[in-house]
């Protein structure tokens, strides 16, 4: 048997997390510098198809592993769309470069990465469309509510504006721009502030819709500079800057959150935000320049961020 191995990149929210599970646009881009492979190949004897997950201290064979445990639910539901029984004396392993739990879409990619590297094996193509589906299916577990916005970004790997249960609509990147990703250190589960959003939202509906109304016209504004060229990159900058007022507003931001936020403004950056579901997890900056980039990443590392990725979108 030959291995066969699949990745799948991490993603970042530029606009409209939160808003976007109330059908409200969101923005987000594939963040490359980050990825999750899934490989298959032999195991030495005939043990059944096994998942072998180091990062997780986890490795379990498919028949013992539980209903709801998430690698084993996308490796039975993708065998189940391929018309597959699980193979002998095989194991799947995962690696993955993306942090859990801080918003860059880990349990999305590792989900894309297995359905891909399972479509190679058994030779059966599928589409990005058929891949998301499947992926979404598990992102239920993790997150209940979700809109779809992290199995949709990645497994097209494409920048998308968002709308749920919408067909997909790509974004047109007219000119790149550089991004800044700053890891707080601190893990959110997406499920528990989601569920916080809802909460407040029945409490109080008429401030929450307001709260969702306002990031869905920032998302739409932050899409026309985006596909039309971005001349004036403060603006788009600004647009972040606004959406992180109404995020903090709306209960999901965290001291950390907002201490990497300012140290990127002190630094001269166009704009930043929280990106994925708050009260931890990475703060976005839209910086000018490379030689800049280099500074704001001096500034957030003394701010505290454990870890600073640089991408360009586009
Ligand atoms: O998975 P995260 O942390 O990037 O959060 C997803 C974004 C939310 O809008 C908060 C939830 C959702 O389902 O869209």
């Amino acid at each position: 048997m030959t291995t066969v191995q699949a990745s799948a990149c991490g993603k970042a929210i530029l606009f409209g997390e939160h808003a976007v599970v109330y059908k409200q646009p969101a923005i987000a881009v594939p963040v490359t510098e980050v990825t999750a492979t899934a490989i298959i190949g032999p195991l030495a004897d005939d043990t059944p198809f096994t998942l072998v997950a180091p990062d997780l201290q986890q490795q379990v064979t498919l028949p013992d592993a539980p209903a709801d445990d998430p690698l084993a639910v996308i490796v039975r539901k993708t065998l189940t769309q391929l018309q597959q029984s699980p193979p002998k004396a095989t194991c799947l392993t995962l690696q993955s470069t993306i942090p859990l739990g801080r918003g860059l879409g880990s349990g999305a990619a590792i989900s894309t990465a297995i359905v891909r590297a399972l479509a190679n094996f058994y030779n059966q193509p599928l589409s990005p469309a058929e891949v998301s589906a499947l992926v979404y299916e598990v992102e239920t577990l993790h997150h209940g509510t979700p809109s779809g916005i992290d199995n949709t970004v990645i497994a097209f790997d494409q920048p998308v504006y968002f709308i749920r249960e919408q067909p997909i609509q790509r974004l047109r990147v007219a000119t790149p721009f550089t991004l800044l990703i700053a890891d707080t250190g601190r893990t959110a589960a997406t499920r528990e502030v989601v569920g916080y959003v809802r909460a407040q939202w029945q409490q109080t509906p008429e401030l929450y819709e307001a709260y969702f109304a306002e990031i869905g016209v920032i998302a739409e504004q932050a899409r026309h500079i985006i596909e039309h060229g971005y001349k004036d990159e403060a603006i788009l900058g600004e647009l972040m800057n606004q959406n992180q007022t109404l995020l903090s507003q709306m209960g999901v931001s965290s001291p950390q959150i907002d201490h990497l936020v300012q140290a990127a403004r002190q630094a001269g950056v166009y704009g930043a935000k929280l990106s994925g579901a708050g009260w931890g997890g990475n703060v976005i900056a839209l910086v000018e320049s490379d030689d800049q980039a280099t500074q704001v990443i001096d500034a957030l590392q003394a701010a505290g961020a454990v870890a600073v990725i640089k991408t360009t979108v586009g």
